[in-house]
Formats: structure tokens, C-alpha cells, sequence
């Protein structure tokens, strides 16, 4: 889908810009095509001629290929030798489904991804991802510098496009734990299975704090409050990339992360995806001082070399044309040393009338590596055009050439041995138990339990424990696609069996059967014999803009609001409303409940767990207590949202942030 709607985004932008025929993904066409101005008599032969001159030398590669040099000293002796094409061609990630490894020769990109859902054409299996990624980065060694191909992924909860590997709880998860060393081994394990596949950076995690949960992006966040973000922000970190100073940072076990979405996403208005935070610069400049920039200030002292731009817009203006907040703020006041990477074609929402306008504002902006994914030649040739003309500056160009070598040589790409022997053994270990049992536990810990009321002299819980007939309602409990939610072997996600997992219900089978009897209705049928009941009940997947909803679409799935209903008739006409109700909430937000509260005994909010929901049983029937906290208010409607961090709001919280209970019923500390 995401890349259906990216043909269709691409075939609107060569409309617009005039760009003629969509470029030929191939070699380089020689000249423009016309699209962004008319054919001019230019220098550019004379450049192309002297590129050309230049591109028949051999490189001296003493330097730059020196790993005993200093960092800067390499930059400097390979960005001497480079020419204006081989500089732009460093500035441009195309998505690997419109590209081959002849483009990759013909042009040296810096930088290739896939985005959502975009596996190799081949297959999906870790294998096909290692042999694909592999081919573009050999190729990437044969241009006539050699400079390493950076491949980019959305790792945002495991190696999550991949069939097989281990989906771990999204990050509004992963902050109801409260755990960040958790999250730190997570990070290194999923690095693992990142980096089996040649893969050399993450696009995660996500710094955003969101304020309405209206936002369809509210679960890639860890809190509402920036300074859990930065607390959880900093440990992924840490995971994914090692422990700046120590042998293991930026090692061949680990990768780079990338702090996004630079900056202040979680503000716009009504929760709007790409929308607008309605303030002036000076106030928004005070939102970030109030803590909003915490959160980036963490990953920065943390070593992250890579940051994202944001699609939304402050005051009007798009966070990708904002340069008071890349180079000003970011690179300037913090003094930000690595690459600035832009969203996917993101630049086409920007203010320009034309492309060549836009790629001109983006890297005045600021922005270093550009995610134009389909439509690279055009800004290859726009950039070169808006050098040669004179209206940009080449000294822009170097300083965004080097900062993309600059952490291609820190994160050690030119010594990378594509396919050896870590990348074997790490290969080896994709989708492993003992990343499974790492996911399993954080699935456990973020289970947050929000009520277990007494039914007869025991708590909810306790009489599930005791019960011999268990009926399981909803068809949640055996829907591991809406476990693990949007971000999963596609963009979107989908429900059904996406990749190998254990659903809820299989985990539950796992642990009471056959001591006890389990079956398993989607209407919400109850029977004469059943002694407890568990109903799973919540969101179906979505991802980005899919994810906003309106006040009244903020809402639990249609068809689980009904068997809600029918579970409610069928307790009734068994007359059995004396046994044990547990409800178990899976989504990516919190969504209202309220109406529903009284008909449960005892309710859990269990995220989007991932892959490994056996760790739901784990809590129900194991050794383990609840631990989990809420890092979002609850409001008791939508219509309470906006409304719910004013003062004397009381009337409008279900639960407060923090909140979480023991089986005990006690109240856990709050974060
Ligand atoms: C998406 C998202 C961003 C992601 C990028 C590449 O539109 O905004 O989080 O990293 O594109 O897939």
C-alpha cells in the first residue's frame, strides 16, 4: 500500500514540477530531462566535462581508507577528491524497490532504505533481506571512490519488516515498564537482528511526547512527558548503537539509531498527523525549553549520530524548511555533529513553488540526506542545477557531505566486512528463543492492570487462577497481527497470522491446558459450564495518518464494542454474572472504556505486545505480579482530551499517569 501510494505521490510531483516522463531508474540520464527548467546552454557540460576529466582518475585512497587516521582527517581526504555529482549522490536515498545495483554503481548514493513493508523482491526471509542489502552494498564498493552504502529501516519494534523475527512491544509499551535497562538489552538485540541482514541503521526511536491520543502515531511514543521520553529515548539508544567510548559503540553487532521526529510532533493540533502546532516561534521556543527538547538533548549525550525532521509544521512553517530549528537550534546551540535526514519525500510539502525550489529550502534548512525515494534524479539534477546556477551555495553541499562521512567512517562502514562471520552467526540467531524470552518479559512488564474487583470472598484474579472451565471471548486473543499493530512485515500491519508468534490465547493454552478446560468464542457466546471468562478486546492496526481518528471515531473496533454487547446478554441469559469477567485491552493507545468498565471484574491494558503474548498467561496464571504503569493520561471520553491537562481536570481522568495496580490491589509507585 505505502509504496502504491508513493507511485502515486511520485506520478503527482513529476506532474507538478514538469518533470516530463518519470525518470528512468537506471543509468544516468545523460543532461536533464527538462523537467524543473528549460534545457539552458549551461556550464554544466563544461562541468560534466571536468566531472568527467576527475571521474576517469583514479582515487587516492592513503587516507580516507586509513583506519588509523583520524575521523576528520579521512572526511577531508576523500570530500577533496569527490565531485559536485559524486557530493549529491551522497545527499539522496532512493527506496531499494525503484532502484538496482547498476544505479547504485552508475550514481554512488549514499544511502539506500525500505521503507515500511519494502522487502526484497525475492522473498521476505532473513536471507533474501541479507542477499539484497548485501548486493546494493557491493555495488556501492565498486564506484571509483568506494565509498560504503548506508541502508536504512524502520526498525521501530525488532527487525519488524522481516518474516520471522522477533516483534518486541511498541514504545508505548516498553515506557509502562518503567524498565530502561530493559529497553537498553532490547535495543541490543534487536540490533542483532538488524545488523544479520547487512542492515546498518534504524530509523528509531521516536522522541515525540504525545498530548492528544487522537494522534495516530501515539504508540512510537513512550510518554506523554518528554522527560520519560528522554529517560527511554536515551536507553534505546544505548541498545541499538552500544555504550559511546567502549568497544562495542557503533561495533558490527550493533547499528545507528536516529532520533525523530525532530521536533515537537506530539502538539499539533487535535492530534493531527503532519498537522500544525498553533504557536508563535517565541512560544515554541519556550515549549522546548519547558522540556519538550529534553528528550533530543539525552540522545545527543548519548552518542546518536543520526536525527529525523519532522513532516508537521510550527506556525505555519514545516519543520523541514525550519532553519532556526536544524541549523540553528540542532546543529548550532546543540551543537549536533552527525547527519540530518529528512522524512519520506517530505520535502514535497515544503513552500517552493517548484521541486527545485523545495530541494533548495531543504538544504538551506539544514537537512543533510534526503529521502527522496522515488524521484532522486530530479533532485540530483535540481541540486546540481541550483549549485551551478549559483544560488546555492557549494559550501552547503560539503557540509552535508560531511557529516554523512563523517558518520559512515565513525560507525566503521569502511571496514565493514559485507556477509562475514558476525554477520553469519548473528544471522544464525534471527527470531531466537532468547530474544523471544527478552520480548516475553517486556510483555509481562508492561502489562498494566487497571482494576481486579472482588467477585465472592476472592479477587478476580484469584478465582481465574481457580477456575476449571475458562472462556476465552474476542477475536483478539488469537489475532497476532493486531498484537503487534502497525510497523509489522508491512506499513500498515494487519490482523491475522503476519509472522510467527504466540498469540494470547495460545500462551493461555500453554499454561492451564489440560488441567483445565480453555475454548474460545469470537461472538461472545458464554456456556452453562464456563467458571470465568476472559475477553480480549481493542484496536485494529494502522500506522501514521491512518492512526488519527476524530473525537467520535476514537473508539474500540466495531465488531469488539458488539461482542462486548452480546458477552453482557450471554452472562445474563446464563444467569452466570457471578463468575469472574477479565478484560484485556489491546491497543496502541488508551481508548475509551469507561462504559465498559463496570462489566469487567478485573481489566488489563496490554499495548500491542508483539510476538510473544505468551508473557500475557505469564502474569495471568504465572509466578509474575503486575508492574506495568500507565505513561498517558486516561481520559474518560475523547471529548475529555483536550481539556485533560488543565487544572481542576479531575472530573475528566479515568486513570492518571502513573497509574497501575498489583494483583494485591495495591497501587504501584508512580514512575
Ligand atoms: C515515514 C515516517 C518515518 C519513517 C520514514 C521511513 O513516513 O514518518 O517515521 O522513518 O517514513 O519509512
Amino acid at each position: 500500500m505505502k509504496r502504491l501510494d508513493k507511485m502515486i505521490a511520485l506520478l503527482l510531483v513529476l506532474a507538478l514540477v514538469g518533470c516530463g516522463s518519470a525518470p528512468q531508474q537506471g543509468a544516468p540520464q545523460e543532461g536533464s530531462s527538462g523537467a524543473v527548467q528549460d534545457q539552458q546552454e549551461n556550464p554544466a557540460e563544461d562541468t560534466q566535462s571536468q566531472a568527467g576529466d576527475v571521474q576517469s582518475q583514479a582515487a587516492d585512497k592513503s587516507v580516507y581508507m586509513d583506519a588509523g587516521q583520524d575521523v576528520e582527517a579521512r572526511v577531508e581526504a576523500l570530500l577533496a577528491q569527490m565531485t559536485l555529482e559524486e557530493k549529491l549522490a551522497q545527499m539522496v536515498q532512493p527506496e531499494q524497490a525503484g532502484i538496482t545495483s547498476d544505479d547504485v554503481r552508475a550514481y554512488g548514493f549514499g544511502s539506500v532504505l525500505s521503507g515500511g513493508g519494502s522487502a526484497p523482491a525475492k522473498g521476505n526471509s532473513p536471507e533474501d533481506w541479507q542477499e539484497r542489502v548485501n548486493e546494493l552494498k557491493a555495488a556501492a564498493l565498486e564506484t571509483r571512490l568506494g565509498i560504503p552504502l548506508l541502508y536504512g529501516v524502520d526498525a521501530v519494534h525488532g527487525n519488524n519488516n522481516v518474516y520471522g523475527t522477533v516483534i518486541y512491544p511498541h514504545n508505548i509499551a516498553l515506557g509502562a515498564t518503567g524498565d530502561t535497562k530493559l529497553v537498553e538489552r532490547i535495543g541490543a538485540a534487536a540490533a542483532e537482528e538488524v545488523r544479520a541482514m547487512g542492515i546498518q541503521w534504524t530509523f528509531a526511536p521516536t522522541l515525540g511526547n504525545p498530548q492528544n491520543e487522537r494522534w495516530g502515531r501515539t504508540y512510537e511514543c513512550f510518554s506523554e512527558d518528554p522527560e520519560e521520553v528522554a529517560r527511554f529515548g536515551a536507553a534505546y539508544i544505548r541498545g541499538f548503537q552500544g555504550e559511546p567510548g567502549t568497544e562495542q559503540y557503533l561495533d558490527e553487532r550493533h547499528i545507528l539509531a536516529c532520533a525523530k521526529h525532530f521536533i515537537g510532533e506530539g502538539y499539533t493540533a487535535d492530534g493531527v498527523n503532519q498537522g500544525d502546532v498553533a504557536m508563535t516561534p517565541e512560544e515554541f521556543d519556550a515549549l522546548l525549553e519547558s522540556g519538550v527538547i529534553d528528550p533530543y538533548t539525552a540522545a545527543l549525550n548519548e552518542g546518536v549520530r543520526t536525527v529525523m525532521v519532522s513532516f508537521h509544521s510550527v506556525d505555519g512553517v514545516k519543520c523541514h524548511e525550519n532553519r532556526h530549528l536544524i541549523r540553528d537550534l540542532l546543529k548550532g546551540k546543540l551543537g549536533f555533529t552527525g547527519l540530518v535526514v529528512s522524512d519520506y519525500n517530505a520535502i514535497q510539502q515544503l513552500s517552493g513553488a517548484t521541486y527545485k525550489e523545495q530541494v533548495r529550502q531543504g538544504i538551506e534548512a539544514g537537512i543533510d540526506l534526503f529521502m527522496e525515494v522515488y524521484v532522486w534524479q530530479d533532485f540530483l539534477r535540481c541540486a546540481r542545477e541550483l549549485v551551478e546556477e549559483g544560488s546555492l551555495d557549494e559550501a552547503l553541499i560539503d557540509d552535508a557531505v560531511r557529516r554523512i562521512l563523517r558518520v559512515k567512517f565513525e560507525a566503521g562502514l569502511f571496514e565493514e566486512e559485507i556477509g562475514g562471520s558476525a554477520e553469519q552467526e548473528m544471522l544464525s540467531n534471527v527470531g531466537s528463543e532468547e530474544h523471544r524470552e527478552l520480548a516475553r518479559q517486556a510483555v509481562r512488564e508492561s502489562l498494566v492492570l487497571l482494576k481486579n474487583d472482588s467477585v465472592g470472598e476472592k479477587t478476580a484474579l484469584e478465582a481465574l487462577r481457580e477456575a476449571e472451565n475458562i472462556r476465552v471471548c474476542g477475536q483478539k486473543a488469537y489475532d497476532l497481527g493486531s498484537q503487534c499493530g502497525g510497523w509489522t512485515i508491512t506499513w500498515e500491519g494487519r490482523t491475522g497470522a503476519v509472522t510467527r508468534g504466540t498469540t494470547i490465547i495460545e500462551g493461555i493454552a500453554n499454561q492451564v491446558m489440560p488441567e483445565k478446560t480453555l475454548t474460545h468464542d469470537v461472538q461472545g457466546e458464554v456456556l452453562p459450564e464456563n467458571d470465568a471468562v476472559i475477553v480480549v478486546f481493542g484496536e485494529t492496526p494502522y500506522v501514521e495518518s491512518g492512526g488519527d481518528r476524530t473525537e467520535a471515531s476514537l473508539a474500540m473496533a466495531e465488531g469488539d464494542r458488539q461482542m462486548l454487547e452480546h458477552l453482557k446478554e450471554s452472562l445474563a441469559g446464563q444467569g452466570k454474572q457471578d463468575i469472574p469477567v477479565i478484560g484485556i485491552i489491546v491497543a496502541g493507545r488508551p481508548i475509551p472504556v469507561e462504559a465498559y468498565l463496570e462489566d469487567f471484574d478485573a481489566l488489563i491494558m496490554a499495548w500491542l505486545p508483539g510476538t510473544e503474548g505468551e508473557g500475557v498467561a505469564d502474569v495471568l496464571f504465572g509466578e509474575y505480579d503486575f508492574t506495568g504503569r500507565l505513561q498517558y493520561t486516561w481520559v474518560k471520553t475523547p471529548a475529555d482530551i483536550a481539556e485533560k491537562f488543565n487544572e481542576g481536570n479531575a472530573d475528566r481522568i479515568l486513570f492518571e499517569k502513573g497509574y497501575g495496580l498489583n494483583r494485591s490491589g495495591e497501587r504501584l509507585e508512580s514512575f
